[in-house]
């Protein structure tokens, strides 16, 4: 699939915008606050109805304006669409359409995924357990929708054993074990899920980041559960895993008022060469890292889905050598369509085969000049 046009209106500081895409790769260039993650997050938001900045779609209307529209033409396998999104304050709606048609949030979604990589996404790598396992909650949720649900249930459970071992006060409760039966039951769905991606992602990332870093270094992924995981271990068996590891923590949750195991507790590891990168990556290693894992996410999801999704890149140059750069600049080249985001042209240089390059100025976006 590939994005023809895009249509803005009041969409942050774009007023009016109706940009021609190309099939493969697009590069905007601008300096500081001009725009340039402003577009990709509308392209990721007319994908999935919601923005990866902020949950307060108010925020991405035009200042003084009352509401936005953002409209694309994608080009499927099985023909041409136009989707139209619109968000209005006063009073409030918000409107998904395809080819004049209007549809529900759930109906809409799933048209188009994007994987995105913002300087932010470093946070896969030296931030904390939880953002890790968002990070890959997210690659499965693209995938399976119910996902989110089953998460926000589990969650749920959680908050409300929690209570119960606050409410205890250092006393084990017999209240706890219909609690402990739904949050195993539920927490092996979700661990046995998460396995199940981490061992695609982690098979296609080696390659990914293989390729990105010339051979020399070796990503392996690894999860990090609160119970002892066996080799191919079923949800069944993930269960038990978790009910036992319950009851042997009893004493310490009613103590601590809080739940010790379960999928919440869980952590990715990745490892360089053998090392553990959260410790010892330096930032170009990181960077690389995380884009190994967003390559990996292209085929993931064309492995799922059966197509392949938009490609956003949100300055991703800066840190990355000489070498790697060329290198990346080599492994998404002509694959899935690209939108790339950098504050000078010549880091586009690299790209000498084909694409179209744009200039991006307080909200405006020209053609620009064509480099040789
Ligand atoms: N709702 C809004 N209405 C009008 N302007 C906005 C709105 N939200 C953000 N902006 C403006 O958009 C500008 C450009 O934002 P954007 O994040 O796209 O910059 P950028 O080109 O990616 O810059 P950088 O290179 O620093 O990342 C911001 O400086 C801000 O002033
Ligand atoms: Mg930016």
């Amino acid at each position: 699939m590939h994005i023809e046009s895009l249509r803005l209106h009041n969409f942050r500081n774009y007023g009016r915008l109706e940009l021609p895409l190309d099939e493969r790769l697009n590069f905007f260039v601008g300096e500081n606050a001009q725009g340039k993650t402003n577009l990709l997050e509308a392209l990721f938001y007319a994908a999935t109805g919601r923005s990866f900045r902020t949950r307060n779609d108010g925020e991405l209307v035009r200042w003084g304006q009352d509401g936005f529209e953002i409209a694309v033409r994608v080009v499927h396998k099985r023909g041409a669409e136009q989707l139209h999104l619109l968000y209005r304050q006063n009073p409030k709606e918000k409107l998904y359409s395809s080819n004049g048609l209007q549809l529900s949030r759930s109906e809409y979604l799933g048209r188009f995924y994007p994987v995105l990589f913002t300087p932010e996404d470093l946070a896969i790598v030296k931030g904390s357990p939880q953002q890790r396992r968002k990070f890959f909650d997210e690659q499965i949720s693209k995938i399976y929708p119910l996902y989110e649900a089953e998460l926000k249930r589990f969650s749920r459970i959680l908050r409300q054993r929690n209570r119960l071992l606050r409410q205890g006060e250092g006393v084990v409760s017999p209240e706890l074990e219909s609690w402990n039966e739904q949050l195993a039951v539920l927490g092996a769905r979700i661990m046995q899920r998460r396995l199940f991606a981490l061992r695609r992602l982690s098979l296609l990332s080696r390659l990914t980041h293989r390729r990105l870093t010339g051979g020399e270094e070796t990503l392996v992924l690894r999860y990090r559960a609160a119970i002892p995981l066996q080799q191919g271990a079923g949800e069944a068996e993930l269960k038990e895993g978790i009910l036992a590891a319950l009851r042997e923590q009893a004493r310490q949750e009613a103590r601590l008022g809080q739940t010790l195991v379960g999928p919440h507790r869980d952590d990715i590891e990745f490892l360089i060469n053998g090392k553990s990168a959260h410790l010892f990556a330096s930032q170009g290693q990181q960077r690389t890292l995380v884009l190994a894992l967003k390559l990996a996410e292209i085929e993931y999801i064309r492995g799922e889905s059966g197509e392949f999704p938009l490609l956003l890149l949100d300055d991703v140059f800066s840190e990355l050598d000489a070498r790697r750069r060329k290198l990346l600049v080599e492994s998404i080249e002509g694959k899935v369509q690209t939108m790339v985001t950098a504050t000078a042209a010549e880091r586009f240089a690299l790209f000498r085969r084909s694409g179209r390059l744009f200039a991006i100025t307080r909200g405006e976006v020209v053609p620009g000049e064509p480099y040789s």
